[in-house]
């Protein structure tokens, strides 16, 4: 009888340490990004109660939810996004907490879809939100904060765009051309590029929209301008609205980022939170998913029963971003790399031991073999963790309190004590062709 070998569930990924160090470079550059703009990290549950997402994310994400009755015949559901319960975080506290705040988080979601390329069925989304202002400038935190990550890991800024649009501005639009309740029309038209012309149409009749509402609905999307925009809105209201994107440009401009960021009426967002300025950042050819996307909800807290409690934020998922990385050659070396590795001729392994804790005491990443064997063998596995500097506890040349060490950069060998050892490591010298 054969036993088939465990195979990896559809959608999920297992990081080997060469990939765990790629995924973990992620990790450090959303981090000390999010931190450098003053957010504070915050996590949560990796499963909900189903309840928390049904009836406020939106039709398609619930379709896709990893959900279950546990043991005491409870719903449940693993986390398909943060944003309801960061809006659940923020209710409990609602009076202690010291608005406005920016949070920040790097959650590992769970979403049942079909998996395809920047697709998969679980993954990992920085979060970024600011709860508790209505202001514009929260916006453009966010996206100065995206735009200097993207910056960070490389990208130039004309590699990639944040392109904006406005629910609000939508929703006056709709309005003033008397088409029929927004929430059945906006999932229509976030598809809309991913459908083509026909399907859209289809669906916006079925919504109940008439052939020159969905004329004027399809001409409104393309505008490119907000000149453009500004010609085709009247009410005072789209004004407004209009006014909000025209200040967030100016300030973006005014911080150096404004060719990160562009008008483009087509982003809709399936999500049903969304109350205002939506966003989403594309590879500027667009030829990948979104890296991310986010937008305004100033109502998702009264909606999941608390008071009214304005926010705003983002996820940046890690597949797209990584892919794209790829692409452009930016992400790092995954080969490990260690400081000292300590060596020994005789195979004294208690000498070994207690001289890579010298170091490690010192704040040095040390390794060193962990049975005894030849001295060949021991620097073929010094090279292959990346070893800087090779120690050896008993070179014939070393005198009291010295060690014989090899820099691997050069291959040059010195003698000299603990002290010494530290000052090569950090001095810059060129590797040996
Ligand atoms: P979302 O558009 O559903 O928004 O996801 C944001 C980003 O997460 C996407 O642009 C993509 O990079 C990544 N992502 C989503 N689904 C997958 C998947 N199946 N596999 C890989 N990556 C994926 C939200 O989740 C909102 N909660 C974001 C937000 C925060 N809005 C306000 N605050």
């Amino acid at each position: 009888m054969s036993i088939s070998i465990p195979q990896l569930p559809k959608g999920t990924r297992d990081f080997y340490p060469e990939a765990q160090r790629i995924q973990n470079y992620i990790f450090d550059t959303w981090r000390s990004t999010a931190e450098s703009f003053a957010y504070e990290e915050y996590e949560g549950p990796m499963f909900e109660h189903l309840e928390l997402y049904t009836g406020k994310s939106g039709e398609e994400i619930v379709s896709q939810l990893y959900n279950f009755k546990d043991k005491g015949d409870r719903e449940i559901a693993l986390r398909p996004e943060m944003t309801p319960t960061l809006a659940r975080l923020v209710i409990q506290k609602a009076r202690e907490l010291k608005k406005p705040f920016k949070w920040f988080s790097m959650p590992r979601l769970f979403r049942y879809e079909k998996a395809q390329k920047g697709r998969l069925r679980e993954f990992f989304q920085l979060n970024m939100d600011i709860i508790g202002t209505e202001s514009i400038y929260a916006e453009a935190d966010l996206m100065a904060a995206i735009a200097t990550m993207l910056r960070k890991f490389g990208l130039k800024d004309n590699e990639f765009a944040i392109g904006v649009s406005s629910r609000k501005l939508l929703a006056t639009y709709l309005e003033e051309i008397g088409a029929p309740n927004p929430s059945l029309v906006y999932p229509v038209l976030d598809r809309r590029l991913k459908i083509g012309p026909e399907a859209f149409a289809k669906a916006l009749t079925e919504a109940g929209l008439s052939e020159t509402q969905i004329k004027q609905l399809d001409d409104f999307m393309s505008c490119k301008s907000l000149e453009e925009v500004r010609n085709a809105v009247k009410s005072e209201n789209a004004a407004a609205a209009l006014k909000e994107i025209e200040d967030l440009f100016e300030t973006l401009a005014a911080a150096g980022y404004g060719d990160c960021v562009n008008l483009d009426l087509s982003i809709v967002r399936g999500l049903a939170y969304y109350t205002g300025i939506v966003f989403e950042v594309f590879d500027k050819g667009k030829s990948m998913r979104a890296i991310a996307g986010g937008g305004r909800y100033d109502s998702l807290t009264e909606k999941l029963g608390g008071e009214r409690i304005p926010g705003v934020g983002f996820g940046m998922g890690d597949v797209v971003l990584a892919d794209l990385l790829a692409e452009h050659k930016l992400l790092p070396s995954p080969k490990q790399s260690v400081d000292f590795y300590i060596a020994s001729f005789t195979n004294d392994m208690k000498k070994v031991f207690e001289t890579a804790q010298m170091f490690r005491a010192g704040g040095k990443v040390v390794s060193h073999p962990l049975a005894p064997m030849k001295m060949g063998k021991q620097l073929d596995q010094a090279n292959y963790q990346g070893a800087t500097i090779v120690v050896y506890v008993d070179g014939s040349k070393a005198g009291a309190g010295e060690f014989e060490y090899k820099d691997m950069r050069t291959g040059e060998m010195f003698v000299g004590n603990a002290d010494t050892i530290v000052e090569r490591l950090k001095t810059e010298v060129k590797k040996a062709e």
